[in-house]
């Protein structure tokens, strides 16, 4: 190794997104149904795709470096924000909103202005990977606790004894995602409860990238506890993964914080462009959600049926299921099924003993069914 690298980034495992190269539509007659990245399945309509070509050949000038402070794009998001919590006059301003390059971006910023130095991070398993990921980058200790068996409901009394009793550093910042990656339940009573009796020097960071599927967002909460903040994301229901951009919201104190953190220009000019065509035209780009809705449903009606599979409830755009079977050999036929998916082209992701996989579109989830079916008879044979 050179000499010069830090030694724990040597045996530090990176987080492999799937190689553009795997995932690209290839031109042979194989369909791929890329249902690994609980992406929308819609690209943006032609219509915007050429208000945003429009806006990038007669606006952006590309010798020009970026808007730093985000302004537009910032009131744009405390309208939308107010907006979907129905909240009436506004609560939320552009003080309240800081963005970046993916929330990705924003979680390495929080955990650089809560934990860096000073404090541990807590996860409940199986989550997010890149809180940890990221805070591992960092040299940020991470704790982590489970989630019950069935409900992957946190496992709260766990939780409680990490934050009392965890030392040097103790721990600064919490991460949970409503609804949870990949077991797609949403934060119930009793959790929301417990992150509400945390004390202020607790960081509680309430992921909600799918916040658009659920209609579930604690985000009015935010005005009784600044020691919250939510996190949301472009890349999923306002279709725009590959602009890369994320925001949050939170207590304009913690957001001057947060500006100080990230770097000066995070957003180049044509995703900050992508995402105001994409809020100016909301009704248009979420008018998909009720239709993929109703294919989750249909999705999981089916699959509940299959006697092999475990399948649990959604309130996100991407389901979980596992297989019935217990012991070491699940592990191993997971692979397998996911595997016969792969080669039939359907990508999925593989992930703590299960699989998740996003809702595609009508023909897309159609030929997931017939590819699991098929995947599970070959498993028996
Ligand atoms: C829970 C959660 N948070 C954040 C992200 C990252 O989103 P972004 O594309 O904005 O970096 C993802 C992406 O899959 C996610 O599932």
């Amino acid at each position: 190794m050179l000499p010069f690298i830090r030694s724990d980034l040597a045996e530090f495992t990176a987080y492999k997104p799937h190689p553009s190269s795997d995932r690209a539509q290839p031109v042979s007659q194989t369909q791929l149904d890329r249902l690994d990245t609980n992406e929308s399945p819609y690209d943006l309509p032609v219509r915007l795709k050429e208000k945003l070509a429009w806006t990038y050949q007669q606006i952006i000038e590309t010798n020009r470096y970026p808007d730093g402070n985000h302004g537009e794009l910032k009131s744009a998001i405390a309208e939308y924000v107010n907006e979907s919590a129905a909240l009436s006059p506004s609560v939320f301003t552009s003080a309240n909103i800081s963005v970046a390059n993916g929330s990705d971006e924003l979680i390495r910023s929080l955990l650089i202005a809560s934990c860096l130095g000073e404090g541990s991070v807590l996860v409940a398993n199986p989550t997010f990977s890149m809180y940890a990921i990221l805070a591992k980058t960092l040299g940020i200790p991470t704790v982590e606790v489970n989630r019950q068996q069935n409900s992957f409901e946190i496992n709260l009394q766990a939780a409680q004894t990490a934050i009392e009793q965890t030392q040097n550093p103790p721990i600064r910042a919490i991460f949970v995602v409503h609804p949870n990656s990949p077991t797609a339940n949403a934060l119930t009573p009793a959790e929301l409860a417990w992150l509400r009796s945390l004390p202020d020097r607790i960081l509680v960071v309430i992921d909600e990238a799918y916040f658009e599927f659920s209609q579930t967002t604690v985000v009015t909460e935010l005005l009784e506890h600044p020691n919250w903040i939510v996190l949301r994301t472009f890349s999923k229901a306002f279709r725009l993964a590959a602009m890369r951009v994320g925001y949050c919201v939170a207590h304009p104190e913690f957001i001057t914080i947060l500006e100080k953190v990230r770097l000066p220009y995070n957003l180049s000019s044509f995703s900050m462009a992508a995402a105001l065509i994409a809020l100016q035209n909301r009704q248009l780009l979420l008018s998909s959600i009720p239709q993929i809705l109703e294919e989750r449903a249909k999705l999981l009606e089916i699959l509940s049926q299959q006697p092999q599979l475990q399948v649990w409830d959604s309130a996100a755009n991407f389901i979980y299921l596992r297989l019935k079977q217990d012991g070491w050999q699940q592990q191993d036929t997971i692979k397998k099924l996911n595997q016969q998916l792969q080669a039939r082209g359907t990508l999925v992701r593989e992930i703590s003993g299960g699989l998740r996989i996003t809702i595609g579109t009508p023909q897309e989830n159609l030929r997931t069914l017939n590819n699991l079916q098929l995947a599970l008879a070959n498993l028996n044979s």
